[in-house]
């Protein structure tokens, strides 16, 4: 038995409890600037205008033409519990405001030099200013209606927590950030941020919603993203995720909003990856703008001290809301895509030689539900027209509605995706007995991935063993075109799983798959045979989702016969 302490609990002393508190609500200027917009959000403001000085460790304010509060709510806004949000534990279900703890002012307080300069109606304002937790003053004082909180030397009496705090530059930009998402939260309200001097952020009252979007995260940015729209049960899906194109693996941009309230949630993040499949390279991650609705009785909002993460009732039903809204949208991108239908673009009728079987059934049942036009459309043309190789790169021909060119690489990439993802789930590929086995060393990681993906390695064409300590041999390889190097290929794979570069991917099969298929498809710049070429566009077209590889960039662009007439005038 561990012995009980003879000690005698005693109460903290409010200062005390306080700061204990302001560790938990207020980790670093970021977080009071966060408390104090919310404040003034949730006091009606219009206009709010936030200013920082070094990085908001000096001095922060944020100043607002909210409702602001008369001398004894001013001195009682401070009191812990304080608030005049909530009264009862039930008004917290589908609580409106940012504010019902009524913890934020005081744990500020306690952990800074603070004043509170307040107005209820214009000329009649209090100033209350508090030290570390202490009131040291409370005056009348002039200011128009509204609120100014003023926090000099944050956390000048926890210097354990001071320690903590980055960089100038690091600590503005989450201030920045916080600011960022509270007025993408509220198109409505003005807000006005300044930092050391220079406005970083200027944004009108009463914008629209797209209009804020793009005024905050940047023309360019949302230049690149699609809408997003989707009900599913009884939740709701709107906003935008990034073409998956324009994707990169650093730099995106995520927010969501649960019911209005921005929240963090990388999980729902992930879900909303999942819905780009492998329309997206794996390790690339696309920007996020989701609002979700729901009732509010299906979501704690009270579940963080500094309420950035949330609690669903239901959050399989929100996160496959939010995979399948992410795969509606890209679906639709798909079809809305200048390559245009799946059908019209591929040849119509087989190349010469090709056996008859591969007729135009080959194209599936889609190609014959959607007749591009009529009898003219069919006529024997398609691959009989030659094929041009571009820069050793890309693919030219035409096609019953236009000029169609292919990226090589990409399409062959989409296309041993889909095969490898058929061998590694059903029968193996018939893979090339190598007269003389490779014999090729490793790092210790990369062992471990051909140990891990021995089963994968297999089906897809090598057959590997370990020989010594660091090195494996490969008696068989696969063949996936004339040019392969099944050495370089084989390197590059492993490398490329045991770095992770093709991280993101919920499936292990599906990141196996992509990782070789970009590995093992033929590169830009190899030269093609005129043969290798048809072979190459014939088994694209048969694939699915073609307008895209692996990392989600275009396979396949059109100029479509009617741009062409236009350009040159007839039309
Ligand atoms: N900018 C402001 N304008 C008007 N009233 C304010 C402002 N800031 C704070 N108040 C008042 O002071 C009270 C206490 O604020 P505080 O941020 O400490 O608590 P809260 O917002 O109620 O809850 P939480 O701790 O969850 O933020 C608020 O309930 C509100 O009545
Ligand atoms: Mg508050």
């Amino acid at each position: 038995m561990v012995p009980i302490l003879s000690r005698r609990i005693a109460i903290l002393s409010n200062t005390v409890a306080d700061q204990i508190a302001a560790g938990e609500v207020v980790e670093r200027p970021a977080s009071a600037v966060k408390e104090l917009v919310e404040n003034a959000l949730d006091a009606g403001a219009r206009h709010i205008r936030i200013a920082l000085e070094n990085g908001g460790k000096t001095a922060l304010e944020v100043a607002d033409d909210g409702s602001g509060m008369g001398r004894d709510d001013a001195l009682r806004s401070l009191d812990r519990h304080a608030t005049s949000k909530i009264v009862s534990a039930t008004d917290l279900v589908g609580v409106q405001t940012f504010g019902f703890r009524g913890e934020a002012l005081p744990a500020i307080a306690s952990v800074s030099r603070f004043t509170l300069l307040t107005a209820e109606s214009a000329g009649e304002a209090t100033e209350v200013s508090v030290t570390g937790g202490r009131v040291n003053g409370v005056s009348p004082a002039a200011r128009q209606q509204g609120t100014t909180v003023t926090v000099r030397g944050l956390f000048f009496n926890t210097p354990a927590r001071r320690k903590f705090l980055r960089s100038v530059s690091s600590e503005a930009r989450q201030a920045w950030e916080v600011v960022a998402t509270l007025a993408l939260a509220h198109p409505g309200v003005g807000f006005e941020m300044v930092i050391d001097g220079r406005v970083r952020l200027a944004v009108p009252p009463d914008q629209a919603p797209d209009a804020r979007l793009s005024a905050v995260w940047g023309e360019d940015m949302v230049r690149t993203l699609i809408p997003v729209s989707w009900a599913q049960g009884p939740v709701k899906v709107t906003g935008y995720i990034q073409r998956p194109g324009d994707a990169k693996p650093t730099g995106r941009r995520v927010q969501l909003f649960i019911n209005g309230r921005p929240f963090r949630d990388s999980f729902l993040v992930r879900a909303v990856e999942a819905g780009y499949r492998s329309a997206i390279h794996p390790g690339d991650r696309p920007s996020i703008f989701l609002q979700i609705e729901t009732a509010p009785d299906q979501v704690d909002v009270n579940v963080h001290p500094a309420k950035l993460e949330v609690r669903f009732r239901e959050r399989l039903a929100v996160e496959r809301a939010l995979e399948e809204g992410a795969r509606d949208a890209l679906g639709t991108l798909a079809a809305a895509a200048p390559v245009g239908q799946w059908s019209g673009l591929a040849p119509t009728t087989p190349y010469p030689g090709a056996p008859a079987d591969l007729g135009p059934d080959l194209f599936g049942d889609e190609g014959a539900a959607i007749d591009p036009g009529g009898p003219a459309s069919t006529e024997p043309r398609g691959f009989e027209a030659p094929i041009l190789q571009l820069f050793d790169s890309y693919l030219a021909f035409e096609s019953a509605q236009g000029m169609v060119i292919v990226d090589q690489h990409a399409a062959h990439e989409r296309v041993l995706y889909e095969e490898v993802m058929a061998q590694l789930t059903d029968v193996g590929v018939a893979a090339q007995r190598l007269l003389l086995p490779l014999t090729i060393e490793l790092t210790d990681e990369e062992l471990e991935v051909v140990e891990v993906h021995a089963a994968q390695l297999e089906r897809v064409g090598f057959d590997v063993e370990p020989f010594g300590a660091r090195s494996v041999v490969v008696h068989t390889v696969p063949s996936p075109h004339p040019r392969f190097d099944a050495a370089a290929c084989f390197r590059e794979l492993v490398a490329d799983l045991a770095r992770g570069r093709f991280g993101g991917w919920a499936n292990r099969l599906e990141r196996f798959a992509a990782t070789y298929a970009c590995r093992a498809a033929v590169k830009a710049g190899q030269s093609l045979s005129d043969a290798e070429m048809r072979e190459l566009l014939l088994r694209l077209f048969a694939s699915t989702l073609p307008p895209h590889d692996v990392h989600g960039r275009a396979t396949i662009v059109q100029l479509p016969r009617e741009e062409l007439e236009r350009r040159f005038g007839r039309r």
